[in-house]
């Protein structure tokens, strides 16, 4: 049997020595012709391994560079060397993988996210996305845990749909007809899609709330996790064009309802980071820091990465209208100076720079907004009693913006066919979804939390293409 090997994390965990192991893992460095640091994956923590002079061949010493990879058997014994508790006395050392230290991109020395992000094939290798894919490993696991100790039901929704749940029309076409202009047309000109393999046009989801709603109608509480799909041409440290989102679907529940589980949701995966994932973060928030030294001091964050998670930890999130929002920036130093790029008044979009103002300047922390104006939020949203607003929610994050975009739903279903109506919406396409409304509709509700978003916002990394294994974002696809 070759898996016969202690994991390092799990060895350097005990104190006991005197026992024979067998490990394998990446050579970090080779010093001294004696002392290599190696890592297996399981944590950041590198074990030494000490070779003593004369107990392996020169060729083989030669062959220990970094990047290789090596089995080791060994007698765990205390440490003289500052840093651990333990060391491995190798017994005998096997090459498993050489690797030409000459070529391998990773040299022991700091790297930038920038190269890392083209050489993200190795860069699980490094400290920095070591720490941050066992997080977000963790923060999948923590999900699930959460959902399933309360009873929901984890529905896979599809990925190719023929809706666009949100409306927005930022979608990737899914289809197997030609595309050097011969594909069939109609009489209009247009393409003739009961040709394509679906019989009609096809995409990629944007989300698996319409169908999650179609669960939540059966089983009253279900959760989607999944990747989805926006051809949004958003080059920002925020967007991806492929991200995995987690989606709660509610009978029985209202806007408040909805906001009570989203801020425990968040809370609760925070603090399974930090119970389970505590060198990780500990890691990074140092890491954050250094990178912060580079600021100007205006520009640094007030609180490190552990501060902020157990400062979110312990405050309620601030919860406020859409209009309160607005009268807050129309009262702002900050608006009355001109210092936003976009416009503010009723009515409008919320901007970045607008809800960066409102968590990380006027409250400092986790903020709800509720009740946008219909105009600007998708068609399924429960109309207010006002006429003009709907039961939308989004939580803003300090340094993350939008987080998770939620909403109580219209469940009276001439209110939904009206809304629908008046924003072009074909009813007779969507009689699957209104269904639910004919037949024993109840008050529900639901949110969407962006996956890496959460991860960038536990981590403490600026840029969303550094917390996905393999970015997807406009002209970029590699891997
Ligand atoms: O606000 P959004 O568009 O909401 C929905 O899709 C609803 N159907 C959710 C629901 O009610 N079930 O997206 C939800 C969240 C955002 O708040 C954001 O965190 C994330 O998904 N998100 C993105 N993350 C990365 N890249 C993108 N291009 C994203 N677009 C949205
Ligand atoms: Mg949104």
């Amino acid at each position: 049997m070759f898996n016969k090997r202690t994991k390092i994390k799990q060895l350097l965990q005990g104190e006991q020595t005197g026992h024979e192991v067998t490990v394998m893992g990446w050579v970090r460095t080779f010093r001294n012709n004696q002392f290599i640091a190696l890592n297996d994956g399981s944590t950041n923590n590198n074990l030494q391994v000490v070779v003593e002079l004369g107990l392996i061949d020169d060729t083989i010493l030669k062959r220990i560079t970094t990047g290789a990879s090596i089995k080791v058997d060994g007698i765990v014994v205390a440490s003289v060397g500052k840093g651990q508790t333990i060391e491995v006395k190798a017994k005998n050392l096997e090459i498993l993988g050489d690797s030409d230290a000459e070529k391998y991109p990773l040299q022991p020395k700091k790297h930038s996210l920038e190269f890392l992000r083209e050489k993200a094939h190795l860069r699980f290798r490094t400290n920095t996305f070591g720490s941050v894919f066992r997080i977000r490993h963790s923060l999948a696991f923590a999900i699930h845990k959460f959902f399933n100790d309360k009873g929901f039901v984890y529905l896979h929704t599809p990925i190719i749909t023929s809706s666009d749940a949100e409306g927005a029309g930022e979608m990737f076409r899914v289809t197997t007809l030609p595309i050097d202009g011969t594909a069939q047309k109609n009489e209009d000109g247009s393409i003739n899609f009961k040709e394509d393999f679906f019989g009609k046009s096809t995409n990629l989801t944007v989300s698996g709330q319409l169908e999650g709603e179609l669960g939540a109608m059966a089983f009253s509480e279900i959760y989607t996790f999944g990747p989805t799909f926006r051809a949004e041409n958003s080059n920002t440290t925020r967007h991806l064009a492929e991200f995995w989102m987690i989606e709660p679907e509610m009978a029985f529940f209202d806007i408040e309802d909805n906001m009570n589980l989203a801020e425990e949701f968040i809370k609760y995966l925070i603090q399974y980071a930090m119970d389970n994932n505590r060198d990780d973060i500990e890691f990074l928030s140092q890491r954050l820091a250094e990178e912060e030294k580079q600021l100007p001091q205006d520009k640094r964050s007030e609180l490190g990465l552990v501060e902020k998670l157990e400062f979110v930890l312990n405050n309620a999130f601030e919860r406020i209208t859409y209009t309160d929002a607005i009268n807050i920036l129309l009262e702002s130093n900050h608006y009355k100076k001109k210092k936003f790029t976009y416009d503010v008044k009723w009515g409008i979009d919320l901007q970045s720079e607008h809800e960066r103002y409102l968590v990380e300047k006027h409250f400092k922390k986790p903020v709800i907004v509720t009740g946008y104006p219909a105009a600007i939020k998708a068609f399924y949203m429960r109309m207010n009693d006002d006429g003009k607003t709907v039961a939308a929610m989004d939580i803003l994050a300090p340094g993350i913006g939008e987080i998770v975009g939620g909403s109580q739903r219209e469940e009276r279903l001439e209110k939904l066919e009206a809304r629908m109506k008046d924003m072009h919406i074909p009813a007779e396409e969507m009689s699957w979804y209104l269904d639910t409304r004919r037949f024993g509709t109840v008050p529900h509700a639901g949110f969407g939390l962006g996956f890496e978003r959460m991860v960038q916002f536990v981590t403490g990394m600026t840029n969303i293409r550094d917390v996905i294994a393999f970015a997807r974002t406009p002209k970029n696809c590699e891997f």
